[in-house]
């Protein structure tokens, strides 16, 4: 019955006191149905101006936005994310893939980095590919900076309508076990590379002679012998840390090595910090900053509770981002590298993508049990990856960091060093 009908008949049957009842307890409840209606109006309204004010933030790339820091700030949900589908790309490695592994949540997907006193230049792929025209992207680390390249590539490439055109120079397929592999971007004549060296140094076989126990050595005074491969690239991430454990070195047989000497006592500690000596020599002594934007991709810090990756430690059922996270002061792997980078840090020869905070916050991102492929199933509870992370996801957003920071370089590089 229609409100006009509803009052024809209202003074059709004027004198029934039913109908008067019945009348005004319509108007009560229309009005308290008014009522409720403005209060979430109100809300809106309050979401309205939150938004409102987020938009009003200055742009990183505008003047204003120079002194901002991107990595302060929160996440926050965009129905607009993700960036792209994994079923649409096709660098993907099957581990990275939670959602077609049966993953059943997506809202890991839909959250996206809100800088505190800015906003960020929405990824553009097609503008991060003309500004990569001619030009070489490589990451070199462990397989968390694999997990970010992987995620640039998916990025980029969803802005190509042309698939054949983006391929592996040497013809190899996306596999876990490759060195390196160099994706080209045909139409920009761009090429974005990963190199596997997950402690940047020389890790090879034990000298001679050596006693048994010792299977392998780290060079901590070589750089990786990749290195000459990326030395000359435009834009060249480095990430390490993952693997400067016990468990990844001495445990394993690989010992640390300086010069001929094989340094049995040595801690993990401080050959870490060795290692970034050297790497701190080798970019003073091989690396042209002005031609190469040295990006450095701090600690993703990993997630597992009640155990680590092997004795059923967990981040399986987390679904929502925890913004309280822990004290910015407990990540080792940060301090290492601020401290061995300090002087490249202070000259901007080296750029830190500092995302140790806002991933810490990330607990909801890992593949959890969804990293074997999709006819592998869900992997057995106590073997869960609390470390890698699921694509579309958290390394999209550090990509946009880089993306933002990689811009505002362009814009205005740093002063030319001696
Ligand atoms: C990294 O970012 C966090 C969060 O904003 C901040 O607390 C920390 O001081 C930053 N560290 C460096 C070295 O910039
Ligand atoms: C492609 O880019 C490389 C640098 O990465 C450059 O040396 C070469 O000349 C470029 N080729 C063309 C056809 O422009
Ligand atoms: C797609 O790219 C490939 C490789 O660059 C090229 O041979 C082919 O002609 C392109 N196809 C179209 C429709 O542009
Ligand atoms: C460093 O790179 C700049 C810009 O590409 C170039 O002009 C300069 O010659 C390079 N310097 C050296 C020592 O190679």
């Amino acid at each position: 019955m229609g409100q006009f009908d509803f009052v024809k008949k209202l003074k059709f049957q004027e004198s029934s006191p039913a109908v008067v009842g019945c009348f005004f307890s319509s108007l009560c409840l229309i009005s308290f149905l008014l009522l409720v209606d403005y209060r979430i109006l109100n809300g809106q309204l309050l979401l309205l101006s939150s938004w409102f004010k987020s938009s009003q933030k200055v742009g990183f790339l505008e003047i204003g936005g120079e002194t901002c820091d991107i990595f302060s700030g929160n996440w926050v949900w965009d129905e607009s994310y993700p960036l792209y589908q994994s079923q649409d790309c096709m660098f993907l490695d099957g581990g990275f893939r939670c959602s077609e592994n049966g993953r059943p949540d997506h809202f890991y997907t839909k959250w996206r980095w809100q800088p505190k006193d800015c906003n960020l230049p929405r990824f553009d792929g097609k503008v991060m590919l003309e500004k990569l025209r001619d030009k070489r992207i490589v990451f070199v680390g462990d397989s968390i900076g694999r997990n970010q390249w992987e995620s640039l590539l998916c990025m980029l490439s969803s802005a190509i309508g042309n698939k054949t055109s983006v391929y592996e120079v040497n013809g190899s397929p996306i596999t876990k076990h490759s060195g390196s592999l160099i994706f080209k971007f045909s139409d920009f004549n761009c090429t974005v590379e990963y190199y596997r060296a997950p402690f940047l140094v020389l890790q090879s076989r034990a000298p001679p002679g050596t006693p048994e126990k010792i299977r392998m050595t780290l060079k901590l005074d070589h750089m990786d012998w990749s290195s000459e491969h990326w030395k000359e690239a435009d834009l060249l991430v480095l990430n390490t840390g993952h693997w400067w454990n016990y468990e990844k070195t001495i445990r394993g047989g690989c010992y640390f090595q300086e010069g001929d000497e094989i340094k049995m006592g040595m801690s993990v500690g401080d050959a870490f910090h060795t290692s970034l000596r050297t790497l701190s020599d080798w970019i003073s002594r091989k690396v042209n900053s002005s031609k190469t934007h040295l990006v450095f991709r701090a600690y993703a810090p990993v997630h597992f509770r009640g155990g680590d990756w092997k004795n059923g430690g967990t981040c399986h059922l987390q679904t929502l981002p925890d913004p309280g996270s822990p004290p910015s002061s407990s990540y080792a792997e940060l301090e290492t590298v601020l401290d061995g980078l300090s002087e490249h840090l202070k000259t901007r020869n080296v750029e830190l993508l500092n995302v140790t905070v806002m991933t810490s916050q990330r607990k909801d991102g890992h593949s959890s049990l969804y990293y074997l492929g999709p006819n592998g199933g869900p992997a057995p509870i106590h073997r869960q990856d609390c470390s890698h992370w699921c694509l579309p996801g958290v390394p999209d957003s550090w990509n946009e960091l880089l993306f933002a920071a990689f811009l505002k370089r362009q814009s205005s590089p740093p002063p030319a060093s001696a």
